[in-house]
């Protein structure tokens, strides 16, 4: 993984302080993308390589190794220490457009949603996409009470000593403002605060910052409040959370209220009629940026009518009614030390660049994505090579491609390893697919930990303090072979492990302890099946309903001539292929024990239906022929969020067909099977309105 980075013994003291220096802020970003922002930008086997070296590093060199060197809070770094915050209305991420087409789809699919009549315009408010740290300012009759951060979305930190701290949040409302209301912005560090900290920690012999956005989360993590004070930290306003009195009107109107309450608003935000002028600001956005004194990655287009935000609601963890256009990504040339392979927990081989340091963006980037073979050979690039590389926002950088007359003699084409390079088991690809993939299976362990790595992620069993370096550990020690193997850590092992005690071993098992409770999306989540994301585990859930339902149909859908392979591949958003994966996963011998010993040592609750006291609520319905009222994808949209499920095809199983004009075979297929089939004025009723 390492090979081509000089062996620590080769390093001078000064060298080896440079690299621990380097890396140690390297692996704090990596640690805050992946556990403050649930956006890690490396793969975990970079992760784990560079944290070995910083590791191995500190070895040799003891006195490196201080305490705020990211080897010494290991497993949950910079959580410890502040109380968490669930936030009532969960914080969002928004969806990406990098080109201008990505935005033109994305008004159109507001307009198909909505469908509003053809002369009135989709007004949008485009602001510009502030690159700091979301945090969420809750105030209670007027009065600033509690701010948190964004953390996982859903959860995050109390931090409101230090945002008391920040002069442009205000400690009250006027008198008018709601009884409750939670106002979400940005908090960043000016690029002049930035500088300035920066030339003052170089002069004190402190680490520098790599970027303003470090330099703001470091600043706002402090235990201290009064570090925090001394950090110059500023905030633009631009969303709400949980309120009192629903805003009514437009998002630009509640931007105004924002800035009358005393609130930084952005000064660039505008309205803007359709893509024309969306697109127009983003250029005028562009062409500021330079001269602005703080950091932004892109526009956020946000839909300005908040009924229409309302009936457009979310998929996923995205609205559908906002979505971020990222500036083009930055780039920088570096020289390209050698290639590795990274075994992904299905057997992908993925090739990863190894780089010399190059800063690219404020960010120092030395590992790279190659994506495939095919890449490889398309773009030709060789080891040895200068090679363009780039990184947009919180993407994962690429290579982009070789500078060829730069290109050293004798260098030779790669050629993509035909086995494993952790197991030695034949590599192979399927000829529809991109991928090579190890045929080694349960014997590959790079396979195994990976698999069990992501069991643990943030959004599967998300076992606090049982970090990736830890599932190494424990599989290279033979303590966890398996996922069930988790639940039956022994407190008395751990303990006695270097690096742990008898407290922080009880800390463990405890935190394990409080996951044996699990829902059923994230349990198959959990289980890693190929094209199973956590959206299609929620699907699943959804449509079987406890455990038992969901393996008992698996096993039915063996039968692909059955009902229960036409209910699955039926789901709405599976289809054959999803549908084939999940079933080669499940009639495999070996998982089939594994989820045989956890459903032994575990609880997995039931799918919690959506509560809702609609009539509609639990039923499956299928939609055909043309809807004149609501679009098709608004139709499945509510019928969702009432807690119905939508399928694609009639059957046996079907509770209610909708059926407009035209609605041809599935509407007769309905009659045949006796189906209560109701038209669209019926069905608006029926879901009140
Ligand atoms: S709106 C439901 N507006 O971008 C939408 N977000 O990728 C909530 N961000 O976590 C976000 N500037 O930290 C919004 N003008 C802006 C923003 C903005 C920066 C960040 C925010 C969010 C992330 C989503």
């Amino acid at each position: 993984m390492t090979d081509s980075l000089p062996s620590i013994e080769d390093l001078t003291p000064a060298q080896a302080a440079a690299e621990h220096a380097r890396l140690a802020s390297e692996i704090s970003e990596h640690n805050r993308l992946y556990y403050q922002e649930d956006a890690p930008s490396i793969s975990d086997a970079e992760y784990d390589a560079a944290f070995r070296r910083l590791q191995d590093i500190e070895a040799k060199y003891p006195e490196l190794a201080t305490e705020d060197s990211p080897t010494q809070n290991v497993g949950a770094p910079l959580t410890s220490g502040f109380a968490k915050v669930r936030h009532a209305v969960p914080m969002l991420s928004l969806g990406n457009a990098f080109n201008d087409d990505d935005v033109t789809d994305f008004v159109a699919r507001v307009r198909r949603f909505l469908n509003p009549p053809e002369d009135e315009p989709v007004i949008l408010v485009a602001e510009p996409k502030i690159d700091g740290l979301s945090v969420s300012l809750r105030y209670e009759k007027g009065t600033f009470v509690r701010g948190a951060t964004r953390g996982d979305g859903s959860e995050g930190e109390d931090i409101t000593a230090n945002l008391r701290t920040i002069t442009d949040i205000p400690a009250t409302l006027p008198a008018d403002a709601p009884e409750i209301v939670e106002v979400r912005g940005e908090v960043y560090m000016p690029k002049s605060a930035f500088n300035a900290l920066n030339e003052r920690q170089t002069a004190a012999g402190d680490k520098v910052f790599a970027n303003p956005r470090n330099a703001a989360a470091g600043g706002l993590r402090q235990l201290d409040p009064a570090i925090t004070a001394s950090r110059t930290l500023r905030m633009f306003a631009y969303a709400w959370g949980e309120i009192s009195d629903d805003p009514v009107g437009t998002h630009w109107a509640f931007l105004e209220r924002l800035g009358v309450w005393g609130f930084p608003v952005n000064p660039l935000a505008q309205q803007c009629a359709e893509v024309d002028e969306a697109l127009a600001a983003y250029r005028k956005i562009g062409e500021a940026r330079p001269t602005l004194d703080y950091d932004i990655d892109g526009v956020v287009y946000k839909v300005d009518r908040l009924d229409w935000q309302t009936r457009l609601g979310f998929r996923s963890r995205a609205p559908r009614w906002a979505i971020a256009h990222k500036f083009p990504a930055e780039q920088a040339t570096t020289i390209l030390s050698g290639i590795d392979i990274q075994v992904g927990r299905t057997g992908a081989l993925t090739p990863v660049a190894r780089l010399e340091p190059v800063t690219v963006g404020g960010v120092v980037v030395s590992n790279a994505t190659l994506h495939n073979e095919d890449e490889i050979a398309r773009k030709d690039v060789r080891v040895g090579d200068t090679v363009v590389v780039q990184r947009a926002g919180d993407v994962i950088p690429q290579v982009v491609e070789p500078v060829l007359n730069k290109r050293p003699k004798g260098a030779k084409p790669y050629k993509f390893p035909d086995h494993c390079p952790v197991c030695g088991s034949e590599a192979v690809r399927p000829e529809d697919e991109v991928a090579r993939r190890c045929t080694g299976g349960l014997i590959c362990s790079a396979q195994a930990v990976e698999r069990l790595k992501h069991f643990v992620s943030r959004n599967a069993f998300d076992i606090e303090g049982l970090g990736v370096k830890h599932i190494v550990a424990f599989w290279e020690d033979g303590l966890i072979k398996e996922p069930a193997d988790i639940f039956k850590l022994d407190q008395a092992v751990i303990g006695e492990r270097e690096g742990w005690g008898e407290q922080s071993a009880q800390n463990l098992i405890d935190a394990i302890a409080e996951r044996r409770n699990i829902s059923l999306d994230r349990f198959i989540f959990a289980l890693g099946i190929r094209q199973v994301g956590q959206a299609t585990a929620r699907l699943l859930a959804h449509t079987y309903g406890t455990l038992e339902a969901w393996r008992a149909a698996m096993d039915a859908a063996q039968d692909i001539e059955g009902d229960a392979y036409s209910e699955l591949i039926n789901i709405d958003g599976i289809g054959p292929s999803v549908a084939a994966d999940i079933l080669a996963f499940v009639h495999e011998e070996h998982n089939r024990t594994v989820l045989d010993d956890l459903a032994e040592v575990l609880d997995v609750a039931p799918f919690e239906q959506p509560t809702s006291d609609s009539p509609v609520a639990g039923k499956t319905i299928v939609f055909t022929g043309s809807l004149e009222q609501m679009s098709r994808p608004e139709a499945k949209a509510r019928a969702e969020a009432l807690g119905a499920k939508v399928s694609g095809s009639v059957s046996k199983k079907t509770d209610l067909v909708v059926a407009g004009p035209g609605s041809g075979s599935k509407g007769k297929k309905a009659e045949e099977l006796g189906i209560e089939t109701i038209d669209e004025d019926a069905w608006l009723k029926l879901i009140g309105g």
